[in-house]
């Protein structure tokens, strides 16, 4: 059964009367990771927001996000607020302004998960988490303001808040762009790790390699417009549209100059 699914979403900027995503259609089982790919300022992220109602107010999103029977478009950010975090979690691109720079970033983490438990365990599982994501230092990371750390850091300690969670669905939208490759490496596998029957993930990516490896179904976008959508393994061997095919060359030729080089 579906757990999410997105119906002719089209998402129109009020101002200029820009069609910025069009008549996107896509379904996230449960249990299973779809992977959403295409170049820069295709809408990806634009799409990962709407479901959650992220986006600023003039980007009007029309059509249909049902999670499970619920429709989450047209939800006020009152309603929102109790899926977020609780149903659905969400890694943001841009890490760097997901916090709050008033707070420490473990008050935020404590903040976000304290609802469901007493604030000593919150701050323990988010020391936990941010130990699996890598720190070795996680108290310094927790005391620490956003202006402290660096991007890569900061997306992880997002993909921490996140997986702590424990939500049903996590949407990532390219949480490894910013980490070193030992990091994205790790990470990777964590996200591999948390696919079984209780978890579905949205996985955002340029990199074709990660996706093929994460995800069950990619989703191909190009200028707002889903243009190719199918079970991962299809799509690698037999893409039908021309750019996903030139993704899939481009990044053959890049893995080949790379191999070229460290022969
Ligand atoms: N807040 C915004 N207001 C108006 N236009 C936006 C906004 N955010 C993104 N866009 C435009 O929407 C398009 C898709 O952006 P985005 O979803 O961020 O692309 P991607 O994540 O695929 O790189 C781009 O042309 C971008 O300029
Ligand atoms: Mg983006």
């Amino acid at each position: 059964m579906s757990l999410l699914s997105v119906k002719n979403l089209t998402i129109r900027d009020k101002r200029t009367n820009n069609i910025l995503v069009q008549d996107l259609s896509f379904e996230l089982s449960l249990g299973k990771v779809l992977g959403i790919i295409g170049e820069s300022g295709s809408g990806k992220s634009l799409t990962c927001k709407a479901i959650l109602g992220l986006n600023p107010d003039w980007l009007e999103a029309s059509g249909s996000v049902l999670f499970e029977t619920e429709e989450l478009l047209g939800k006020s950010h009152k309603d929102l607020r109790k899926i977020r975090g609780k149903k659905i979690a969400m890694v943001l691109q841009d890490a760097m302004n997901a916090f709050n720079p008033l707070y420490r970033v473990g008050h935020q983490m404590v903040e976000s998960l304290c609802e469901f438990m007493s604030t000593a365990q919150a701050k323990k599982l988010s020391l936990q988490w941010l130990v699996k994501m890598g720190f070795e230092k996680p108290e310094v990371v927790f005391k620490s303001y956003a202006h402290e750390l660096s991007g890569g850091m900061l997306q992880r300690v997002m993909i921490a808040l996140a997986l702590a969670q424990e939500t049903q669905i996590i949407i990532a939208d390219e949480p490894t762009s910013a980490l070193d490759v030992i990091h994205q490496h790790e990470i990777i596998n964590l996200f591999a790790s948390i696919r079984d029957e209780k978890h579905s993930l949205i996985f955002v990516s340029h990199d074709l390699g990660i996706v093929s490896y994460l995800a069950d179904d990619v989703l191909v976008m190009k200028e707002g417009k889903g243009i190719e959508y199918k079970p991962s393994q299809n799509l690698f061997s037999n893409p039908e549209h021309e750019y996903t095919n030139y993704l899939i060359q481009t990044r053959r030729t890049i893995s080949q100059r790379f191999s070229q080089c460290l022969a």
